[in-house]
């Protein structure tokens, strides 16, 4: 294996080459579209770190689902800013709440874009917290109906996939139990398990109105130098009964998509997260970066890493260039 004989350059002489050889090929078919719901109706804000992306009334999510769809994305994940926040997150579980109605909205239109939720407490609680906060400490098991509870509104309302990211121990177990008796057996569960603690979730806090009013989520969601315990709890959830499992963040942690995707035979996400979108904004509205070659660049990594499905706001224009291609 050595030079003269073995030229590596000569598989890359010509685009057909390069194609034929290509080992990853980024699709459209992964991909999955993050969107804000809030209340009102013909509203539609533009979040001031995300550019493209908004906050929408329901009317307005589903005008741009049937662009989603018809740019051959298969799915949408809705976070909901709800019009009033307590201690408890009570208007997550309202059939009338903001993502339960923006749901309805999309089944009615008969998209056949797949809707999953995320399912957390942080976007409907006043102290920003994932989950019920006693004696000043965020409490598992107290979170657990009301996750549950959420889960299975989402799923009234038609949901096709739930996505817990609240990093609550048992809550996978608990949502399942809830909706299988309730006759949801076939709602599938996509589990935020290996979720980081990170400071790229910045820009969805401003998006979803989510920050923490005390202290951080320290207590709840990974250290960002551990992988074994992402396979750990990876496992824990599989067992729970989920169905399929995230990685999150998606950049400084492809290790970890790697290690998930070769100890697990499940389909894993990567969620590309806002403030890993922002950087790349940023950066090619000052004309530091070729946005396009960058952003396909990324995606292309983060699915050589093993990731099955990537949660990305880049998801539209990445359609538009693939099909471009
Ligand atoms: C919380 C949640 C967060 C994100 C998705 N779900 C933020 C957090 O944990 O504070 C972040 C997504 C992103 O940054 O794009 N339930």
């Amino acid at each position: 294996m050595s030079f003269p004989t073995h030229r590596p350059r000569r598989l890359r002489r010509s685009a057909a080459l390069r194609s034929m050889v290509r080992e990853t090929r980024l699709t459209t078919a992964g991909l999955i579209y993050p969107m804000f719901v809030c209340p009102g109706k013909n509203v539609r804000q533009e979040v001031g770190s995300m550019p493209t992306i908004h906050q929408q009334s329901a009317d307005q999510i589903l005008e741009e689902c049937r662009e989603v769809e018809s740019l051959g994305i298969p799915a949408v994940i809705l976070f909901g800013l709800p019009e009033t926040k307590d201690p408890r997150g009570a208007s997550s579980l309202s059939s009338q709440g903001v993502v339960q109605r923006a749901i309805e909205g999309i089944r009615k239109a008969n998209l056949k874009l797949l809707v999953i939720t995320d399912v957390c407490l942080c976007e409907y609680t006043d102290h920003g917290h994932c989950g019920v906060i006693e004696n000043g400490e965020v409490a598992n098991d107290a979170t657990l109906s009301i996750l549950a509870q959420q889960a299975l509104s989402h799923a009234r309302a038609g949901a096709d996939i739930v996505a817990p990211s609240d990093m609550m121990d048992g809550r996978v177990g608990a949502i399942r139990e809830m909706l299988d008796e309730h006759k949801f057996e076939n709602i599938a569960i996509l589990s935020y398990a290996a979720k980081y603690c990170s400071g790229f979730y910045g820009p969805f806090r401003e998006a979803a109105q989510s920050a923490p009013q005390f202290g951080d989520r320290r207590s709840y969601q990974m250290d960002p130098a551990n992988v074994r315990e992402a396979l750990k709890e990876v496992r824990l959830d599989l067992e729970e009964g989920a169905d399929m499992v995230m990685v999150k963040p998606a950049l400084p942690y492809l290790d970890v998509i790697w290690r998930v995707h070769e100890t697990f035979d499940v389909p894993v996400g990567a969620y590309n997260v806002s403030g890993e979108y922002a950087m790349v904004k940023a950066a090619a509205r000052n004309g530091w970066l070729d946005e396009k070659r960058v952003v396909l660049e990324i995606l292309t990594g983060i699915q050589r890493a093993g990731a099955d499905n990537i949660l990305t706001y880049h998801a539209k224009d990445v359609a538009r260039w693939l099909k471009a291609c």
